[in-house]
């Protein structure tokens, strides 16, 4: 049995620490960069940060009636039934689930779309819904959209591994009225379309007039404030003295120090040279982050020197998901053994505890990043609101990673402190659970009471 030299492996490990690292002076530097970035991209101008208004405040909280509410944005496309009370209560009685195939993330928009559309038919029969009536529809759609009103706008550019063909450029509700004519679904009024970080935060301060940020850390990230229209130079013909929601599309700020292996997951994504910040972020890449630094230290042989099988099927792109690296970093048994079972499942036998160890401590270089990069931009946003942090802000937050990851909350909250000491608590995390669908029929409401 080989055994790779220790000194060689904690230097290499040291060595990717500190690579990995992100110190307190570096989220300073990484707010700065945010709010030049931001007062660009709200004036117009060349920006990494879009800044794209949404047409819509924070709600009142007295918004009422039934809605239907589409969330497309991950892997799974979603139907829900909305109730809204008026009183600042949500409740959900129906909600369907459909997994997106591949094709149709990868076809034409007409096969979206029409899967869409078809999904929407099943749901109401499913539900029984009578189709004599006429339902308004809150669609969130959770990629940039240069939103040209509340009920309209044009797919910048596809995210998180969508690609289908003919949607960049075009109005996305067009193309879903469109579908739903082809399919002969009259009872439906789309009246609302907004980003996911936008219904999050509609949703939570529907309750809770507190919240003034909504953030996503999922499949992809990105985050949303509200904003004083006077400080939104780029936005004409609106009351300057109003506020309005905007969505920052956060997750293509670039101005960040990336590593090798940063570069090669862009480089081998289906959006190279963008979304820099998504991709050091989300769960759509921290596993392949994670993949790429174990099959470097197997090439190094640094790592399961035991091995017959060496890399198992770790060789092939996207082969280890973040959710395993969830999996990985909560396993608590002494001997690491549900990080061995997953191993084994991988096609790695019999490794070393010590091995197993340092995979668990990679899993957590990378998912500390993450969650301390995700502090930063969240600090960004609430100084540039408030600079002196006088006021209590509750975000919104919504996504896989922040639910699930185990110590992911924690590591932010941890940055807020290293920035804002004692004034730390005025910053709340809330999980917003599955706020987006709600969110947008609450905007639905809003965008109705208003005619
Ligand atoms: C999209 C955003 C979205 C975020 C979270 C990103 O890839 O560009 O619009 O809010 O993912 O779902």
């Amino acid at each position: 049995m080989v055994s790779p030299s220790p000194t060689a492996r904690e230097e290499f490990v040291s060595s990717l620490e500190n690579l990995f690292t992100i110190s307190p002076d570096d989220i300073k530097a990484i707010v700065q960069d945010f709010h030049g970035e931001m007062r660009r991209g709200l004036s117009g101008h060349q920006s990494s940060l879009k800044m794209i208004p949404s047409f819509v405040d924070r709600p009142r909280g007295d918004e009422k009636g039934t809605f239907i509410a589409l969330d497309l944005g991950g892997t799974n496309f979603r139907v829900l039934a909305v109730v809204l009370d008026g009183k600042g209560n949500e409740s959900v009685p129906a909600v369907s689930t459909y997994a997106i195939p591949e094709k149709e993330m990868k076809g034409t928009g007409t096969e979206l779309f029409d899967f869409i559309a078809r999904c929407i038919d099943s749901f109401l029969t499913e539900n029984a819904i009578d189709r004599k009536n006429v339902y308004n529809l809150a669609f969130t759609f959770s990629f940039p959209v240069a939103q040209t009103g509340i009920a309209a706008g044009t797919l910048i550019v596809w995210t998180k591994g969508f690609t289908a063909t003919g949607v960049e450029g075009e109005d996305v509700v067009a193309l879903l009225n469109d579908a739903l004519r082809r399919r002969n679904i009259c009872c439906i009024n789309v009246t609302a379309l907004a980003n996911d970080t936008v219904g999050t935060l509609a949703a939570r301060s529907y309750g809770d007039p507190t919240c003034d940020m909504g953030v996503i850390l999922g499949t992809g990230t990105n985050g949303c404030y509200r904003e004083k229209i006077s400080n939104i130079p780029k936005l004409k013909g609106h009351d300057p003295d109003e506020y309005m929601i905007v969505n920052m599309e956060w997750g293509n700020f670039d101005k960040l120090r990336r590593t090798r292996y940063d570069k090669q997951v862009d480089e081998s994504s289906l959006n190279p040279g963008a979304m820099f910040l998504e991709k050091m972020v989300s769960g759509m890449y921290l596993g392949e982050l994670a993949r790429l630094i174990i099959m470097d230290l197997i090439e190094r042989g640094l790592l399961f020197l035991n091995e017959s099988t060496a890399a198992g099927n770790f060789g092939e792109k996207d082969s280890l998901k973040t959710q395993y690296m969830s999996l990985i970093a909560g396993d608590a048994t002494a001997d690491l053994g549900e990080t061995a079972t997953f191993l084994n499942n991988k096609g790695i036998t019999n490794t070393a505890l010590r091995d197993r160890i340092l995979l668990k401590r990679f899993c957590q270089i990378v998912s500390a990043r993450s969650a301390r990069l995700g502090a930063a931009a969240i600090s960004a946003v609430v100084t540039w609101m408030d600079p002196g942090l006088n006021e209590r802000h509750t975000v919104a937050v919504d996504g896989s990673l922040f639910e699930k990851y185990p110590g992911f909350e924690d590591e932010m909250k941890k940055v807020f402190k290293e920035l804002f000491g004692g004034s730390a608590g005025r910053i709340t995390l809330a999980h917003s659970k599955d706020g987006s669908g709600k969110g947008a029929a609450i905007i639905a409401a809003a965008a109705a009471s208003k005619k």
